[in-house]
């Protein structure tokens, strides 16, 4: 039996590089997103460039401190997440937040939280009903483009406390073409950082210009 395809309305905060191809798999599974910049002009430029990609789903641009639909992906640097947490408030309360950042200090190639892991620092600062999944972070913004490296899908690692939250995460995964790993709950972040981090610092020494994948065979 062909399963139906459920749509999601899916609220982005950030108009960078992981907004572009988070959004463009998002659009691929037609889902509905809304994009959110923190500067005037950004989230309608990236939205006026994706809408011609757009496969039964749609894109749309929100106000800050606003959050549309069930989901909202964190695509800012880590340094901007405790602002923004103040900002949103209890407009996060009972929503699924997607947690992509990779929180690195770049000068010496370390984690921010050595032994712990950013989420868990994200999860001090969001209302308690909030339910965080870490995903995307070991996934390269160009190779989210296309879904593919060499071929292949991408495998997007994802970790969190909360089972449904991350099923309707890995709903959305699958519908962007890509392929959905939960290696468990959150304390299983503090490795999907250190994957971030070695894969940001071997793809440089390997010169692949950030269009390396992470693969998991068998
Ligand atoms: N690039 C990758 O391949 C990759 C892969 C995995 C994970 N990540 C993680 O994904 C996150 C985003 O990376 P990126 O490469 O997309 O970075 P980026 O291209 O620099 O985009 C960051 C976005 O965040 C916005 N922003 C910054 N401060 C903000 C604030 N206070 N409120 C709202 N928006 C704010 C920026 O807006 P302005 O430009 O207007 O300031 C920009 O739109 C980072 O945490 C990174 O570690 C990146």
């Amino acid at each position: 039996m062909i399963k139906e395809a459920i749509t999601m309305h899916v609220t982005i905060i950030g108009t960078g590089r992981m907004a572009r191809g988070i959004s463009t798999r998002l659009l691929a599974g037609g889902n509905h997103v809304t994009l959110v910049g923190h500067k005037p002009g950004e989230a309608e430029a990236l939205a006026e460039e994706l809408k011609g990609t757009s496969k039964g789903g749609s894109i749309s641009v929100g106000k800050v401190g606003k959050i549309s639909g069930e989901v909202v992906f964190l695509a800012v640097p880590f340094g901007a997440v405790e602002s923004i947490a103040k900002q949103y408030g209890e407009a996060l309360a009972g929503k699924i937040l997607v947690d992509i950042t990779n929180p690195i200090v770049y000068q010496t190639m370390e984690s921010i939280f050595p032994g712990s892991s950013g989420a868990e620092a994200i999860v001090k600062l969001i209302p308690e009903s909030t339910r965080l999944v870490k995903a995307f972070n070991t996934t390269f913004a160009g190779t989210l483009l296309s879904g593919k490296v060499a071929g292949l899908p991408l495998d997007v690692f994802m970790a969190g406390d909360d089972v449904d939250a991350k099923a309707k995460i890995t709903q959305l995964i699958e519908a962007g073409g890509l392929i959905a790993i939960d290696v468990g709950p959150l304390i299983r972040v503090r490795q999907l950082e250190a994957m971030g981090l070695l894969h940001i610092a071997s793809q440089q020494l390997r010169n692949t210009g950030y269009m390396s994948a992470i693969k998991m065979v068998a």
